[in-house]
């Protein structure tokens, strides 16, 4: 059977950044281990005056493919997830793609381009069309570039706030992968549900603590549909979790759940149960109010096994350390978990090849997706080219009040005029707006 999966990844981050547990948390007379200890977030990241979610894209579809060596010829669809469009008929794929034939020789005219729309788990969802186009013998040998990108602001004194972010993850899917290959068993954890959500409006209307518990609810039945198709799963069965990431503690939470959910009826609990008892079991009490204090009381001493503890250390928290330094970055946050683990690994000199993720996807609304994936013989190479780092380090760090003014720039509803803060070099910027109402972009040597 062909394997289907990532080729190859490209982070863009926004050139600009937001220090939360001292800028922000100052401002806004907050402790700052609010923002390191609770939400686990160091750092937000800002698009500068000249960025959007076209320039983010761009910027790292042409790096992914100058050092891929593609030309367009080689690229049969183009697929940006996002919520953060700024049109409801052109979809961003055609922006972007315009971006990146300014720079080929080749055009993108014979390419599918679309644009997807699920909340954070479009991204996800994307990769799943490029994997069924390319298992259904449509894409004539070429690959599919995978485009997640948003600026994920919030109104000003949202208790979101603290989690903005902006940036662009940039994947090329194909067959026989240099990353990893997908697993064609996936679950499903879906409902109608109002936590999350952008009614023709630039900044979400947000239910903060609803949202928390519907992306845990979400998640579970995603594991269960999963492990429905793929077999029961056990922590030890995979390298890493990435989950989407919204902040940090969020995935703190989501961690816990999947291993309390995963050690049930094993030698794990087994062990456990020593120290801490075995697990509630609904059918042991006689209401559920009670059967639910049981399951926090076990919980919170599950968290500080040295079991647990271990686990966490090894498979969740690498994940994480992208998300600490840039916030979220709704459609691209699952991958910058995924790129963290496999950059851990790396850095550790660990031989991944043939290990297994577990990714979890999440997108308010809701919907939670689970697949495994499989690592494969070249992801090291793959890994060694990103420079996500020194993209980290060359960002401008902002003052509180130019934090409000880029916050106005990129407003859709306020014409802000504010200089740029860094200066454009080898990418794309927006360039100013055409008769139509369009955006346009141009590449600045
Ligand atoms: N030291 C240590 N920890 C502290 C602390 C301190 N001084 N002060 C607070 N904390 C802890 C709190 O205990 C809390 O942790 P627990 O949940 O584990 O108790 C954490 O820091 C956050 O504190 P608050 O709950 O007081 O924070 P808040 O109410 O101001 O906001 C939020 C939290 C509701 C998540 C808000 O950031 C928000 O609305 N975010 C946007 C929505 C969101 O991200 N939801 C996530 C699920 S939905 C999703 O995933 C889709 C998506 O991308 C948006």
């Amino acid at each position: 059977m062909t394997a289907v999966g990532i080729d190859a990844i490209e982070i863009w981050t926004g050139k600009l950044k937001l220090d939360l547990p001292n800028t922000f948390a100052e401002k806004k007379g907050e402790d700052p281990d609010k923002y390191r200890k609770g939400l686990g977030l160091e750092n937000s990241s800002f698009p500068d005056v000249y960025e959007d979610i076209v320039t983010m894209g761009a910027n790292a579809a042409k790096r992914l493919m100058d050092r891929k060596g593609l030309s367009p010829q080689d690229i049969g669809r183009i697929d940006v997830a996002t919520e953060s469009s700024f049109d409801n008929s052109k979809p961003v794929s055609t922006y972007i793609a315009g971006c990146l034939e300014q720079v080929f020789e080749d055009n993108f005219h014979h390419a599918n381009k679309g644009e997807r729309k699920f909340a954070c788990v479009a991204g996800t969802q994307s990769i799943d069309d490029a994997y069924n186009w390319i298992k259904a013998g449509r894409h004539r040998g070429r690959s599919a570039l995978v485009i997640a990108t948003d600026t994920a602001l919030y109104e000003r004194g949202d208790p979101g706030e603290a989690t903005q972010g902006a940036g662009a993850v940039a994947m090329l899917i194909s067959e026989d992968p240099s990353v990893v290959e997908l697993s064609t068993e996936q679950g499903y954890g879906s409902a109608d549900e109002t936590d999350f959500l952008k009614p023709n409006q630039q900044f979400p209307s947000v239910d903060g603590k609803r949202s928390m518990q519907v992306y845990l609810a979400r998640m579970r039945e995603a594991l269960e549909d999963f492990e429905s198709v793929a077999g029961k799963t056990h922590p030890d069965d995979f390298a890493y979790i990435p989950f989407h990431t919204p902040f940090p503690g969020m995935v703190r939470k989501a961690g816990l759940l999947g291993y309390r959910h995963m050690i049930r009826d094993t030698e794990v609990e087994d062990e456990l149960a020593e120290e801490i008892g075995r697990q509630p079991r609904e059918a042991e009490f006689e209401s559920w109010e009670d059967y639910e204090e049981a399951v926090r009381a076990y919980m919170d001493e599950l968290k500080g096994t040295e079991k647990y503890r271990d686990w966490y250390g090894r498979t969740i928290d690498p994940t994480l350390s992208l998300s600490r330094q840039v916030g979220n970055w709704y459609t691209g946050s699952v991958h910058i978990a995924r790129t963290a683990a496999l950059k851990n690994a790396l850095e550790s000199d660990r031989d991944l090849a043939g290990d297994r993720l577990l990714v979890g996807s999440y997108g308010s609304g809701a919907q939670a997706e689970i697949h495994a994936e499989t690592v494969v013989e070249g992801w090291e190479e793959e890994l060694e080219q990103l420079n996500i780092d020194e993209q980290l380090a060359a960002r401008y760090d902002l003052g509180f009040d130019e934090y409000e003014l880029v916050h106005d720039v990129h407003d859709h509803e306020k014409e802000t005029d504010v200089e740029e803060f860094t200066a454009p070099e080898n990418e794309f910027v927006f360039s100013g707006w055409g008769r139509m109402g369009e955006r346009n972009y141009e590449y600045i040597e």
